[in-house]
């Protein structure tokens, strides 16, 4: 009996990595992401090897997390309930697809995390992984066992002597979960709603009032829908989204505060930081506002909230979420260019796009006399249009 952790290294999931040899005997393999998460790898490395495990997996995962999920998503524009930029929800996927894989390599029937049975990520980790192995056993000790208090698990540490860092010792403050797109807090102090969060709760971005006075305009390149240069300089995805999140850390880009509806039913408050993801929606947005036809975009646009709603939900490798994204990369096609935005005290607004690929017709729109668009032909295009309109107002006086 062997199962694949997902590993961070902290105290919860050591004590889990131990509760797993104990409570089902079985071998842990343990697998740490580095996700951009800001941590180091080799204290996990560390760790894990004075607890024992034989099969470490540390591996750096931020360009493919860019690449292959953050940026598809973010060529529709993925937004949840109108603000969440879906930072948690779309590494879940990545999680669970290398978690499965590394079963498959170390014949590990099993895989575990250390999501709570209150939240969305266990139905992500979940979901994800019976998509892609539909014989894969999955373990969540938090729906399990009977270490509910920080009190048990401290004394579960203390018995099985797991390294418990200082802070750890007292109730945690918040949750935390972090990689390049985002940092998410939530839980303890920021419970109520109606309190505004402390500022110690922000991690990634400096206070909008303390920004600099003075804006910033950087300009993003984008080739088919994805954002490949900053400032003429081409770069690769994690670096190029680790290089907006520089920019908007420093003019306090992307913080959100918001009360969202769980997919298990509850509503949970969240404090996010999506600095890079803020100046990236807002740029590709621009780019898109000159390259996409509006029947397309208008679809898109429709479709959105569903497309984001399965990233959240966990359905990540389902055939809609497929189905869609087709869709949407077929959009992209044209969607190339160059965006200027300008930076300033939390704000991320769009200056000036230009493509080779626009359909923004100069000749069309403009206010002097042109030789291509006749203003006549608006009039019969407004009275057939008006036409219904007419009729039912008719009817409604008669019947008034
Ligand atoms: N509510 C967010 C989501 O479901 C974040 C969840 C994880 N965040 C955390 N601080 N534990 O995507
Ligand atoms: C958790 O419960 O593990 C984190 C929050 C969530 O998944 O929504």
């Amino acid at each position: 009996k062997k199962v694949v952790l997902a590993y961070s290294g902290g105290l919860d999931t050591s004590v889990i990595l131990k509760w797993l040899e104990v409570e089902y005997g079985c071998e842990v393999v343990t697998f740490t992401a580095d996700l951009g998460q800001g941590e180091e790898l080799e204290p996990a490395r560390r760790k894990a090897e004075r607890a024992g495990v034989k099969e470490i997996y540390i591996e750096d995962l931020r360009e493919e997390f860019v690449r292959d999920f953050v940026f598809p998503m973010f060529r529709a524009n993925a937004v949840y309930e109108g603000l969440y930029l879906l930072g948690t929800s779309i590494a879940r996927p990545l999680i669970a697809k290398r978690l499965v894989e590394i079963a498959r390599k170390t014949g590990a029937d099993a895989v575990a995390h250390g999501a709570t049975g209150k939240g969305n990520d266990q139905i992500r980790f979940e979901l994800n992984a019976y998509a892609l192995n539909p014989d894969i056993r999955v373990i969540a000790p938090w729906r399990e066992w009977d270490l509910n208090s920080r009190e048990k698990l401290i004394a579960f540490a203390e018995k099985y002597q797991i390294e418990i860092p200082k802070d750890k010792r007292g109730e945690a403050p918040f949750s935390v979960d972090a990689n390049l797109l985002h940092t998410s807090s939530e839980g303890k102090v920021l419970e109520d709603p109606a309190d505004e969060a402390p500022d110690y709760v922000y991690q990634r971005t400096v206070d909008p009032e303390d920004a600099p006075d003075k804006a910033e305009t950087i300009e993003i390149g984008f080739e088919r829908g994805d954002a490949v240069s900053i400032n003429g300089e081409m770069l690769s995805p994690a670096a190029l989204l680790t290089k907006l999140n520089d920019y908007g850390r420093k003019h306090g880009v992307g913080r959100l505060d918001l009360v969202e509806n769980r997919f298990v039913g509850m509503k949970s408050r969240g404090i996010y930081e999506t600095p890079g993801g803020t100046i990236l929606l807002a740029a590709h947005r621009g780019i898109e506002q000159i390259t996409l036809d509006r029947g397309a975009g208008h679809l898109k646009d429709e479709l959105m909230p569903r497309y984001a709603e399965l990233i959240y939900n966990g359905f990540w490798f389902a055939p809609e979420r497929e189905m869609l994204q087709a869709a949407i990369d077929k959009s992209q096609e044209h969607v190339s260019g160059t965006v200027r935005v300008k930076l300033y005290k939390g704000s991320a607004n769009v200056v000036g796009r230009s493509s080779p690929n626009t359909i923004y017709s100069l000749a069309h729109v403009t206010f002097e006399e042109d030789a291509v668009y006749d203003q006549k032909d608006a009039e019969g295009f407004i009275k057939l249009n008006a036409l219904r309109l007419k009729l039912l107002a008719r009817r409604n006086a008669q019947t008034r």
